[in-house]
């Protein structure tokens, strides 16, 4: 993700970090200390999940999880019985993944899984696979040169009529309406209200995650800057790197603003 400092936090984080002066500890969303909450919300949305598993169901062949992470898509793929490299910049959430993957003995994950420590922009692997996934709009933490990048070594690792899922995030407001709040449920049920303001001359939204409860000490407040990557674009960006795109299937709860899409493209006859 990158650096707020050049972007304008939304209006009301900005007033509300004014009136806890210092009682409020600012991080990234994707630090450390930010890190708790970000699995909290992260874990919430599952449609994603249940469309990679009905779609994978009917495609052969191993599959290779691009910017696995701790495996939130790895694991439901071993479940549905198949091979799966997991393949992820971060050594910390691979070894995280290790021991999910040791927990599940009775299972035999592991033994069905390749953990790979690489750059989702430059791997080579040596084999190709059924279907390669890219899944919780990951593909926004790439600038232009990096997504041509991945395009060309996603090419090089599909077999024929293998798939490309990717999923991305669809953002959808009126002139003038650039900001917005929301209150979302983490798994643990902790609530954390939302402001987002979506800086369209940069392309990207900024996101300042504040808990519901205001009293916590210390109060934890987390802010990220987000790529947009509306899928036509993607769209576009896929054909002429060489894919034909097959489908495009919304995700979960559409609202008016945000609107989650999985792409599943196969590499141009
Ligand atoms: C939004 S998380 C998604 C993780 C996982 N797929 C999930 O659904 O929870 C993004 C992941 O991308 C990884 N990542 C960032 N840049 C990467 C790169 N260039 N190559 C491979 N992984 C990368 C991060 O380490 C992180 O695990």
């Amino acid at each position: 993700m990158t650096s707020l400092s050049a972007l304008q936090l939304p209006r009301r984080a900005r007033a509300l970090l004014a009136e806890l002066e210092n009682r409020a500890v600012v991080c990234d969303l994707y630090s450390q200390s930010g890190a708790a909450v970000y699995h909290d919300l992260a874990g919430v949305g599952t449609e994603e999940i249940r469309e990679l598993v009905r779609t994978v169901r009917g495609l052969p062949g191993p599959v290779l999880d691009l910017a696995a992470g701790s495996g939130r898509l790895t694991l439901p793929m071993l479940a549905l019985g198949r091979d799966v490299t997991a393949l992820d910049l971060s050594e910390n959430l691979l070894l995280l993944l290790k021991e999910r993957l040791d927990q599940e003995r009775g299972r035999r994950f592991a033994e069905r899984c390749s953990v790979v420590h690489a750059d989702m922009r430059d791997f080579s692997l040596g084999r190709r696979f059924g279907v390669v996934l890219l899944g919780t709009s990951s593909i926004s933490l790439l600038d232009e040169r990096g997504r041509e990048a991945l395009y060309r070594a996603v090419r090089s690792h599909l077999l024929p009529k293998g798939r490309f899922l990717l999923s991305t995030l669809d953002l959808h407001a009126a002139a003038g309406q650039e900001e917005a709040e929301l209150v979302v449920t983490g798994l643990s049920g902790r609530a954390y209200r939302l402001y987002e303001r979506w800086e369209r001359a940069d392309g990207r939204r900024v996101v300042v995650v504040f808990p519901v409860q205001m009293e916590e000490e210390p109060l934890t407040v987390c802010t990220t800057a987000i790529r947009v990557l509306p899928a036509d674009l993607l769209v576009s960006e896929l054909t002429e790197n060489g894919f034909a795109v097959r489908s495009r299937t919304p995700l979960g709860n559409q609202t008016a603003r945000h609107r989650d899409v999985l792409l599943e493209a196969e590499v141009a006859a």
